[in-house]
């Protein structure tokens, strides 16, 4: 029989010889969720013994992690805005900076009126959900051209309860023609190709290559994003887009070639230029 103190113990040494930069916490998350506990309940409860099968998932999940599996694909979960999204490897685990899209659309969703919300490049949907909690008048769209991940964020437009209010289409912004919108919002694969190989092994090792690659200069998603948007978007729409820590110009050029109107640039966490913000003239 082992107890939690054991457990976390050899997780922790195993993950620390791996690349994991936080190993220590990683085993603990692991351990926790498998008890069905929170980290402080295991760090309190440390000579709880567990039984075998608690014992195998862990191991399990801690040689997946080994291997540089992300935790969010491990669980099956990943919290974002204020809530709890199932993901697996046919999505992009939704990001923090992500969040920063979220808040500043909401800023420009008044809950008066309907709005029709289009988002481009769904992935598991954390974006049009979180949107579509927080503000009841909202009709959202959501499109991927990745039918695997449509199918993911359809299981958490279900489990929000939200799919009478998001219609999801598998298709390419460039393919899209249908309705007219409030605000399109958009967080699209843009990462230059050739720096794909720079990214840790836990994103390009596990995460779907389709949601980070942006082509060469990075823009190619992006460029096809603001170019559908002016047809989309009604006149005096939003557009909400995030972009790459070095992309403001690229992007500011795309969007005035298109007339849009810049309204503002929002910085990250890190404080990099993320969230660009445009209305169609
Ligand atoms: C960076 S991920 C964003 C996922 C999610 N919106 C988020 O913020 O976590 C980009 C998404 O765009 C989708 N995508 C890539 N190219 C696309 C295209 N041409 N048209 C529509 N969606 C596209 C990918 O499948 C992926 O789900």
């Amino acid at each position: 029989m082992l107890n939690i103190n054991s457990l976390l113990f050899d997780g922790h040494k195993i993950l620390a010889e791996s690349h994991s930069k936080t190993p220590k916490l990683d085993a603990e998350i692991l351990l926790s969720s498998v008890l069905n506990k929170d980290l402080k309940e295991i760090i309190i409860e440390k000579k709880h013994y567990l039984n075998q099968s608690n014992i195998n998932t862990f191991k399990e999940f801690i040689r997946r992690r080994k291997y540089g599996e992300p935790i969010a694909y491990i669980l099956k979960k990943k919290e974002f805005w204020k809530y709890n999204f199932y993901v697996d490897n046919n999505v992009l685990i939704p990001r923090p900076d992500t969040e920063i899209i979220v808040e500043e659309t909401l800023k420009l969703l008044n809950n008066d009126k309907k709005k029709f919300v289009l988002d481009v490049g769904t992935g598991s949907g954390c974006i049009i959900i979180s949107l579509a909690n927080e503000r009841s008048n909202l009709m959202g769209t959501a499109i991927d051209i990745s039918k695997k991940a449509l199918k993911v964020a359809k299981i958490n437009a279900k489990m929000h309860q939200l799919l009478n209010r998001i219609k999801f289409y598998n298709s390419s912004v460039d393919n899209f023609f249908k309705g007219k919108y409030d605000l399109i919002v958009s967080n699209p694969p843009y990462i230059r190709n050739l720096e794909l190989k720079y990214l840790d092994r836990d994103i390009i090792g596990f995460e779907p290559l389709v949601s980070l690659s942006g082509g060469l200069d990075g823009s190619f998603v992006l460029n096809k994003v603001i170019k559908k948007s002016s047809s989309l978007l009604k006149i005096g729409g939003k557009l909400v887009l995030e972009i790459g820590f070095d992309q403001k110009y690229k992007v500011m050029s795309l969007l005035k070639k298109k007339e849009f109107y810049i309204n503002k640039i929002v910085k990250d966490y890190a404080n990099n230029e993320r969230c660009i913000i445009a209305t169609k003239t």
